[in-house]
């Protein structure tokens, strides 16, 4: 059901790479609230093609851009301005990768040029797009901007690797930039720290079917769904939320807040009665 709480929005989704991508899901919703967008993506990401596919069902223009690049973000907002007609009130950034993570790294072996990488993609990136937008004044007052974490910078978790101090980067990043563009432009910014979720980013964390299973029976609503996500970053691009900011938000079913789950208990303890 739609509410129509984006009417008359203008926006830019990053991050799309194919159906299961949280921001595809986001680019879905936010069409169907009212809202016009670009879309954009690395790229390499394009060669892939499904983003032309979104594109098309979310009448969205395409603009490549790094997003390490502030030329290509500045081209970005750029575009975007004169595509949509005017500054932008909302920005996605779902963007995450990790060449430690991808090679099978641990934390205790990372190599160190990839390491910047995953901190240059996975959360300086969003201080790249504030700060270009903020010096364009790309975006409207009582604008919104959300990035995606998770809990992991805030609690270890071991198969991680280095995304445990991209995501406590970006959620500072996030805390930094919107006192700034809050004083300059009423501006938001807020990260929503989202359960694990099937897509190209999250499988490819080693272990992470069984840490799937394991967070769904710990958190007592279940692990959010990406399209669950989806509507709740609507929600933060919407007005209804205009006083949020500088937040990192849960979206994660309880699990954050939970120690042990019975379930979870009750299935190590019958593991240890089987050993
Ligand atoms: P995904 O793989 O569909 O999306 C990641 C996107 O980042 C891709 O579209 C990729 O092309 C883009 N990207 C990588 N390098 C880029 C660059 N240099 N410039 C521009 N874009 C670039 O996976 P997913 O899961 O939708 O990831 C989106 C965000 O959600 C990421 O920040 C991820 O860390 C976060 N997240 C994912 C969770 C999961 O379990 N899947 C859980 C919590 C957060």
């Amino acid at each position: 059901m739609a509410y129509g709480l984006l009417k008359g929005k203008r926006g830019i989704i990053s991050g799309a790479l194919d159906e299961k991508s949280i921001a595809w899901k986001v680019a879905l919703k936010a069409k169907e609230e009212g809202a016009t967008f670009t879309l954009t993506n690395a790229p390499i990401a394009m060669r892939m093609g499904a983003i032309k596919q979104l594109a098309e069902q979310c009448e969205a223009e395409i603009i490549p851009a790094d997003a390490t690049s502030t030329e290509d973000l500045e081209n970005l907002y750029n575009k975007s301005t004169d595509i949509l007609g005017g500054k932008v009130d909302f920005v996605l950034h779902s963007i995450g990768m990790s060449p430690n993570i991808r090679k099978g790294r641990q934390y205790t072996d990372l190599n160190y040029e990839w390491f910047k990488q995953s901190l240059d993609v996975s959360a300086m990136s969003l201080h790249k797009m504030l700060q270009t937008a903020y010096k364009l004044d790309a975006i409207n007052e009582w604008g919104s901007v959300v990035a995606l974490s998770y809990m992991a910078a805030q609690r270890t978790f071991g198969f991680y690797s280095d995304m445990g101090d991209a995501k406590a980067l970006l959620e500072s990043i996030t805390r930094s930039f919107g006192y700034q563009y809050g004083r300059y432009r009423k501006v938001r910014v807020n990260t929503v720290s989202q359960s694990p979720t099937v897509t190209t980013a999250g499988s490819g964390i080693g272990g992470f079917d069984k840490f799937f299973d394991f967070a769904e029976a710990t958190a007592p609503l279940g692990n959010a769904s990406a399209e669950q996500c989806a509507d709740y970053v609507v929600t933060l691009f919407s007005d209804l939320t205009r006083m949020v900011t500088m937040q990192n938000l849960f979206h994660d079913g309880g699990f954050s807040m939970t120690g042990a789950s019975e379930e979870v208990v009750q299935a190590f303890l019958e593991s240890r009665q089987n050993a």
